[in-house]
């Protein structure tokens, strides 16, 4: 028997990415966990932020963004680039983070996050609480370390986590792939 509750954003787990904005000199992370793929092609993503937040006026202003997927080791600075602001304090200067410079767009990526998609505004919705910025993924730059010969990204070797209602959590326990369900078994 299922307990009906009120309703509430109670989809999980999430990822919990940490978006840089402003420019390689003037710089801001903000951790996001409203954020999800929209559209396949072109490939296109949505966040949705608060209009109090500092980094809304840069994002909204300069309409670009880059979406920095977390690990383990990135854990502290996921949950502190969540908790402080940066009206208040460079968080790339206080958890020592590298900013590495995007491809096509003008703010900084982490260099410690293994994934990162440059991302352009196309469209913002206001929601009630938060505005969704509707954007185009313009590339993605991945460390090469994890590349396997066939050219493919070994996602389970990132030690990437996840946000699930108010904890960060490991991912790595496989338990099928894409179409394993009818996959025909090897002999
Ligand atoms: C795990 C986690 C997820 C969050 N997700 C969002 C979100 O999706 N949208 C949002 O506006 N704020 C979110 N926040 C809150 C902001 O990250 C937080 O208010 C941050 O300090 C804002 O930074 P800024 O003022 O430098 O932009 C989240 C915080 C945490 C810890």
């Amino acid at each position: 028997m299922k307990k009906m509750i009120n309703p509430g954003t109670l989809l999980t787990p999430l990822p919990a990415v940490i978006v840089t904005c402003g420019t390689m000199e003037k710089s801001n992370a903000i951790t996001v966990a409203w954020t999800g793929i929209i559209n396949s092609i072109p490939p296109m993503l949505y966040i949705s932020v608060r209009p109090e937040r500092y980094s809304f006026g840069i994002i909204k202003e300069s309409g670009e963004f880059a979406v920095n997927l977390t690990t383990s080791a990135l854990t502290y600075a996921t949950d502190f680039c969540g908790v402080r602001s940066g009206r208040d304090v460079d968080k790339f200067q206080h958890l020592g983070l590298t900013k590495q410079k995007a491809n096509l767009i003008a703010c900084p990526l982490i260099g410690e996050s293994p994934v990162s998609l440059e991302c352009k505004v196309r469209e913002i919705k206001e929601l009630g609480s938060h505005h969704m910025f509707m954007a185009d993924i313009l590339c993605v730059d991945a460390e090469e370390k994890y590349f396997d010969s066939k050219g493919k990204l070994n996602f389970e070797q990132m030690g990437l986590i996840t946000y699930s209602h108010g904890t960060y959590n490991a991912t790595g326990s496989k338990r099928g792939f894409f179409g394993f369900s009818v996959a025909k078994k090897k002999k």
